[in-house]
């Protein structure tokens, strides 16, 4: 017989808190949803705790407040009837069952108490809907109507209700469902895909911070193009991010084609999941290709080409990010930037390496070389095992070269040898053009090779530059 009882499970005293203050109120309680989930997962302990009262949960909350040490506060969402409160690093949640229904066109639902199973219905997915019981009687009991413990074993995703209902009473629960699919490689019954499908467009009414915040769930996962396949498969895409829609299909002419890059940008993306855990490098590699759409074009004699796609995908970077309401800062800027630099190494790597062309390199990414090698090597998506080996190899040798170079170099974090004040006192000018050009001209013979990055040898060149323009040095 299966095991119905996971005390193991409720260990923290903060349970039996939680159960002695159901006992004081006369009401019976339970844990349910992620907490349950991820504990049968074996995923570890998750930190948010979802409480469900069968009878007034903000007056629980309350309740187990008081019994804590140093009275946590205790903040309520009265118009949801939830009451929230943090410990340590633990967040409670608490709510009253409820039998709940919701207006179409909006997410705001429309509340009734109920029964615990009522309640269970009423969630999103059959392995978020398993309660843990607090009461006395059977501490630890699993409440597991929908079978959500065979549906882990299964690795499904399935709806306690028929799922054209669960999609339509909060259609977030569309992506969510790619989103559990995705992070835990779990596959979504049939019939949901279909019911997505047929709601997808209901995406609309969600929030653009909530999308985004379960596309970062997806990019986050170790491989994200399940979800995106998934979002693909189901019509969600076209609504969310329709710039990596434009990029699917083969177009042939003449007998030339060019690749899918769909399909490509994703491989890409789980490709860097591999080597890297930073969030924004996964968008990077996302959308480092959005402007082969819009600059796609077919020549006689070069075939498909796609000229200037890292500025228009750059540029597509800050709509795309403006649209979706995500923010428009550093982060926008980083991901700007390696979109706008992808193709740099692989230019470089083509050809023969030289110092000077590597230094520019440093110098136009800055602190964001590697992450661009990072990228660039995701990028490598052939299946040609002979040219596999050799795109590496070059990159590899374009890293070795990077350290070389900036170990005698130092242009990481380039600061001009020679300050615009200094030109100024030297030559006796006001501002003017003269200093802007003296300095560029002294960034470029360091970047050319010509002297290396220090004070005196940039000094010299200085004063030559300066006798070039025909200034005079002040001689005091
Ligand atoms: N839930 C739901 N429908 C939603 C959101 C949440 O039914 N649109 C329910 C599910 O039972 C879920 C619980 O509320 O398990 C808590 O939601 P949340 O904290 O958002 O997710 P977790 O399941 O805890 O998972 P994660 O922390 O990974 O997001």
């Amino acid at each position: 017989m299966a095991k119905t009882n996971y005390k193991e499970a409720l260990e923290n005293p903060i349970f039996n808190t939680i159960s002695q203050s159901s006992i004081a109120l006369g009401i019976d309680s339970y844990v349910i949803g992620g907490f349950v989930r991820d504990f049968l997962l074996k995923r570890g302990t998750a930190k948010d705790i979802d409480v469900v009262a069968v009878g007034s949960g903000i007056a629980l909350a309350k309740k187990v407040a008081s019994e804590l040490k140093g009275n946590p506060q205790v903040s309520v969402f009265k118009n949801f009837g939830t009451a929230m409160i943090k410990k340590g690093a633990l967040e409670l949640e608490f709510v009253g069952a409820r039998i709940e229904s919701y207006n179409r066109g909006s997410r705001k639902p429309v509340v009734e108490d109920g029964t615990l199973e009522d309640d269970q219905k009423r969630r999103d997915f059959t392995i978020n809907a398993m309660a843990l019981s607090l009461n006395e009687e059977n501490f630890g009991t699993l409440l597991d109507p929908f079978d959500g413990l065979g549906d882990l074993d299964k690795k499904l995703i399935r709806t306690p209700l028929e799922p054209g209902i669960t999609y339509s009473d909060d259609p977030l629960r569309m992506m969510r469902a790619i989103r559990f699919a995705t992070q835990l490689n779990f596959g979504i019954q049939l019939a949901s895909l279909q019911a997505i499908h047929s709601h997808k467009e209901r995406i609309k009414i969600i929030s653009n911070e909530r999308i985004v915040d379960e596309l970062h769930k997806i990019l986050a996962s170790p491989k994200p193009s399940i979800g995106f396949t998934l979002l693909h498969k189901t019509g969600l895409l076209p609504y969310i991010l329709p710039e990596l829609v434009a990029l699917e299909g083969i177009e042939e002419i003449e007998g030339q084609k060019h690749k899918d890059n769909f399909w490509h940008t994703l491989e890409v993306v789980d490709n860097i999941c591999e080597t890297t855990d930073n969030l924004w490098l996964r968008w990077a590699a996302l959308l480092h290709d959005i402007g082969k759409a819009p600059t796609k074009r077919f020549h006689k004699q070069n075939g498909w080409t796609f000229h200037g796609h890292e500025f228009v995908g750059s540029k597509m970077v800050y709509k795309l990010f403006k649209r979706l309401r995500m923010p428009l800062n550093d982060k926008m800027k980083f991901v700007q930037k390696m979109v706008l630099m992808s193709s740099r190494p692989i230019v470089l790597s083509e050809d023969f390496v030289t110092d000077s062309a590597v230094r520019r390199l440093v110098f136009d990414a800055g602190v964001y070389v590697d992450d661009l090698m990072t990228l660039c090597e995701a990028d490598i998506t052939t299946k040609n095992p002979r040219k596999q080996k050799k795109y590496k190899n070059n990159f590899k040798q374009v890293r070795e070269k990077i350290m070389e170079v900036e170990e005698r170099d130092h242009i990481r974090n380039f600061q001009p040898p020679i300050s615009g004040e200094e030109i100024m006192t030297t030559f006796q000018l006001k501002p003017s053009r003269e200093i802007g050009i003296i300095k560029e001209a002294i960034k470029e013979a360091i970047l050319e090779g010509e002297i290396p990055n220090e004070y005196e040898a940039a000094k010299t060149y200085m004063l030559k530059k300066g006798q070039e323009l025909g200034l005079s040095i002040d001689v005091q």
